[in-house]
């Protein structure tokens, strides 16, 4: 565990284990983000967990954002404002690779709840799913929730379609508190310490 940003989150400390590290997005890791972001897109994937990188301008005006989106104020729970969030890479320590992508937002709104978007957005990029990296991701972005942020209540959704993400957010003790009754029907899960 190391202090790597002190700014809207106070001391924010970046969670690891032996296999993966969070890492702050920076201007070196341009070439691999486009990179990660072009398969995702390529396998016809909803990338979550970005902060707006895949729709964003350039990999230098994403970082911007990021920086915005981690200095900015809650304005409340009905703010129809987006909430502060720290997006990181997850980085698979052994050959330095981004694996995947988490943004953690601290406080939630009405507007957030509405979407089921909780705490945690997140994607494994397609080559490195299905070697349990979803589940240490969620791990480690939980642990970050409950240590760092303080967290006592922290909420995720996801469509209910997606086997994988259900079995990544119950695998650390997460329940489904509402489903939604959309043409899609999404999860909102729940984990209260
Ligand atoms: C959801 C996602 C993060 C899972 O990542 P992952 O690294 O493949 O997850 P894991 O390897 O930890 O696998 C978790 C479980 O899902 C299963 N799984 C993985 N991919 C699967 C798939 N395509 N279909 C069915 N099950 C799948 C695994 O076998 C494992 O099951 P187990 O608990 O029985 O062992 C990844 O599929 C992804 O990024 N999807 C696109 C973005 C997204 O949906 N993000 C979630 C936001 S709601």
């Amino acid at each position: 565990m190391h202090s790597i940003v002190k700014e809207n989150y106070d001391v924010v400390y970046s969670y690891m284990n032996d296999e993966l590290t969070f890492e702050i997005p920076t201007i070196e890791r341009k070439n691999d983000a486009i990179e990660f972001i072009r398969e995702m897109v390529a396998a016809c994937q909803k990338i979550h967990g970005t902060g707006g990188l895949d729709g964003a301008e350039s990999y230098e005006s994403w970082l911007k954002l990021l920086d915005k989106h981690r200095k900015m104020r809650y304005k409340g729970y009905e703010s129809q404002e987006r909430v502060p969030s720290i997006t990181f890479f997850c980085v698979r320590k052994a050959d330095n690779r981004i694996v995947g992508i988490v943004n953690i937002r601290k406080e939630l709104s009405r507007k957030i709840d509405d979407m089921y978007a909780g705490n945690i957005g997140y994607s494994i990029r397609p080559s490195e799913q299905h070697k349990g990296y979803g589940k240490q991701l969620m791990k480690l972005a939980i642990d970050d929730c409950i240590n760092v942020l303080k967290l006592k209540t922290i909420r995720a959704g996801c469509y209910e379609y997606n086997i994988a993400s259900k079995k990544v957010l119950e695998s650390v003790g997460m329940k489904p508190i509402a489903i939604n009754s959309g043409i899609i029907k999404s999860i909102y899960y729940e984990l209260k310490l």
